[in-house]
């Protein structure tokens, strides 16, 4: 069987059998996907041809984004702080996916990782096919440049540079930008191009770097807290700026918050407790952010 499978796997993109072995049409079927994985760990199958086969198939491990046993280990001196343990989950493409959970449960620590600024103890993280946790860090930097988009608590913003040249510094690093002016009028900021940072409200503030990341045309959106610094309205109107850009733009955004009510609006919920994820469930009832009271 080995002979024929070398036969086969030689005259067709390992990809492609490695979908055939999940639909079980070759030798070697498999019933379910660890089956599957078992099965193409065996005939040393790497990661990418999984998720590859897994998308073709349309099962398995085609997910945008996989944490696979995810353990983080924070050392300072004898001291040691198991911030994550074992965390799995999954992200699709284009998906609102809102992270849950209390203060020290590993919110923030789950972002970093997943997008690149900081390292895992063990465990795979997989994002659009690329194991980013076997990264160097020429790989890492690229990856942080090229495919993330990071919106903090407190913006981040350079003091000395108005609102488009923020956008603009941002946009000169990576490959295919988009127009700068042009994404400040989508985030609408048409009037307010020419301020400085301390001119813009916090809410102002918060959508210029929202413009800034996507001004980059990133895979993925990190966002950590985004509301934290605002009040209720402003916060609302900050993530109806975010829902619209997964729901128009097909971009997928991972939000993180200590607060429950703001699940409502997600495709995925991902609940965090004490390191590790609890739960993860797909929304079948999403209510649309203007909707949400807390
Ligand atoms: N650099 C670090 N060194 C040591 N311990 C850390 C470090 N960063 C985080 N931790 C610890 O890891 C755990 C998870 O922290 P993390 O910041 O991920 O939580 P969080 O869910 O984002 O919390 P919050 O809602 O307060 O932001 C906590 O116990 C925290 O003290
Ligand atoms: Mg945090």
């Amino acid at each position: 069987m080995r002979i024929w499978l070398w036969m086969w796997w030689s005259l067709n993109d390992s990809a492609v059998t490695e979908a055939a072995v999940y639909r079980g049409s070759m030798p070697g079927q498999a019933d379910n996907t660890d089956d599957a994985q078992r099965i193409c760990c065996a005939y040393g199958m790497g990661r990418e041809t999984h998720y590859k086969a897994g998308k073709a198939a349309g099962i398995g491990m085609g997910a945008f984004v996989t944490f696979e046993k995810v353990n983080k280990i924070y050392r300072t001196g004898e001291v040691e702080i198991q911030a994550l343990h074992n965390v799995n989950f999954e992200i699709e493409e284009g998906e609102f996916c809102v992270i849950v959970g209390a203060s020290g449960a590993g919110k923030t620590t789950i972002l970093n990782i997943l997008g690149g600024m900081d390292s895992l103890t063990g465990g795979c993280v997989v994002l659009d096919g690329q194991e980013v946790s076997a990264y160097n860090k020429k790989q890492l930097t690229d990856y942080r440049r090229y495919d993330i988009g990071f919106v903090f608590q407190f913006y981040n913003l350079v003091q000395n540079l108005i609102a488009l040249e923020n956008v603009e510094l941002e946009a000169q690093i990576c490959k295919e930008p988009l127009d700068a002016a042009q994404v400040l009028w989508e985030v609408g900021l048409q009037d307010r191009m020419g301020n400085f940072p301390a001119r813009l409200s916090g809410g102002k503030q918060q959508r210029v770097a929202i413009a800034r990341v996507l001004a980059k045309n990133p895979k993925l959106l990190l966002c950590d807290e985004p509301t934290g610094a605002l009040d209720y309205n402003t916060g609302k109107s900050v993530l109806k700026l975010l829902q619209d850009t997964c729901r128009q733009k097909g971009r997928t955004v991972v939000v993180i918050t200590h607060n429950q009510a703001l699940t409502a609006m997600a495709d995925r919920i991902i609940t965090v407790k004490n390191g590790t994820v609890v739960s993860m469930v797909k929304n079948e009832h999403i209510v649309d952010i203007q909707d949400i009271e807390w």
